[in-house]
């Protein structure tokens, strides 16, 4: 029996290649080895997201993103989170096993108290209840769906660690393993990717290079990437250049080489330099760009699709569901 990696995908904004290099690939990749179960977070964007055309599109966006990049959803099970009720029953009541105080403890909401402490506002100013519980919701998606290991970015392994502390005080409450625990899993060996101004690629500091780009707005979007004034002429460090960087994420070993000798050498200009990041970025990313393209034609088959995961996934969610209700006396 292969063990069960679940994620989820928060759509609040679209996609870029940060998000393709750090997220989307790894994930792809655990896929082989692990029963994969990926799904849309969106209630979760709700928090931040209001405006509901906005919601809408990054949903749409955001599924057809995964799939265009090669998530199989006869291989992954792949849903909305907004599709399975049940993870909304479980998450209340998963509330009567959370205690307050670790809510209080969540970095996303400290930094909120915190931001607010320093404008000398009221502490929970602008805070709603959905950002201050947004860890029980995501343990009740962990939870739902018998979670081996949760493949997250470091900012998201607190979350992980609380979905451990309520499984665990469920668990001991009933003496039995209602709820298996997960495990986080951060992949330390994806890089940061760099975004057009040096700084990470985030779509908060408007610096990214969106996934599927059109060809030419890629192209100008990387010859806008910012650069030193060395000469054409002067030899440079491929290392500490960022189109160096995102050209690696694109070329194989020995293209890396070649290249890497080309700015040691001299001669080597980052007008060429950004021809060169171009042409491999355009290799990998426009096979990509048409499956979205098709994909997000055929809205119907999108839904379709998201449809027939959802009714496998609520088959398990009701599973663990009754397994816990009926521990808890309510059956
Ligand atoms: P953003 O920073 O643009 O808001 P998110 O926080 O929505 O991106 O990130 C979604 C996923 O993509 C996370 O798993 C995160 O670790 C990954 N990711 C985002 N930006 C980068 C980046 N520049 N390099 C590597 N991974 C990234
Ligand atoms: N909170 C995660 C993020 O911001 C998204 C998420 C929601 C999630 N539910 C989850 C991740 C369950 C892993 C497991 O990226």
């Amino acid at each position: 029996m292969k063990k069960i990696a679940l994620t989820g995908i928060k759509p609040t904004g679209i996609l870029h290649i940060g998000n393709y290099f750090g997220a989307i690939k790894p994930a792809l990749a655990l896929s082989r080895e692990y029963e994969a179960r990926y799904f849309i977070a969106d209630y979760h964007a709700l928090n931040t997201v209001k405006d509901p055309k906005e919601l809408s599109a990054h949903i749409r966006e955001v599924a057809a993103g995964w799939l265009a990049a090669g998530l199989d959803p006869e291989q992954v099970l792949f849903y909305r989170q907004s599709a399975i009720p049940e993870t909304f029953e479980l998450a209340t009541m998963l509330m009567a096993f959370t205690s307050k105080g670790l809510m209080n403890r969540a970095h996303a909401y400290k930094a909120a108290v915190q931001e607010n402490l320093e404008k000398q506002e009221d502490p929970d100013a602008g805070v709603n209840l959905g950002l201050f519980t947004y860890p029980v919701l995501m343990a009740a998606d962990i939870l739902l769906f018998d979670s081996d290991v949760v493949p997250v970015g470091k900012d998201q392994v607190q979350h992980v660690e609380m979905a451990q502390d309520i499984a665990q005080a469920v668990n001991f409450n009933y003496k039995a393993e209602i709820l298996k625990v997960p495990q986080a899993v951060v992949q330390e060996s994806v890089a940061v990717v760099p975004g057009l101004d040096g700084r990470k690629m985030s779509k908060s500091y408007g610096n990214t290079i969106p996934l599927f780009a059109p060809e030419k707005q890629l192209k100008k979007l990387i010859m806008r990437i910012v650069t030193n004034s060395q000469e054409v002429a002067e030899p440079k460090d491929p290392e500490t250049s960022q189109i160096f960087l995102l050209y690696k994420l694109f070329a194989g070993p020995e293209e890396q080489e070649t290249l890497a000798k080309r700015y040691r050498a001299g001669g080597l200009g980052w007008g060429a330099a950004k021809e060169e990041l171009f042409r491999a970025a355009n290799r990998e990313l426009g096979p990509l760009r048409d499956r979205f393209a098709e994909i997000s034609a055929d809205p119907a088959g999108l839904e379709a699709a998201l449809a027939r995961g959802a009714e496998r996934a609520r088959a398990i969610a009701g599973t663990t569901l009754r397994r816990f209700r009926k521990a808890a006396g309510i059956d």
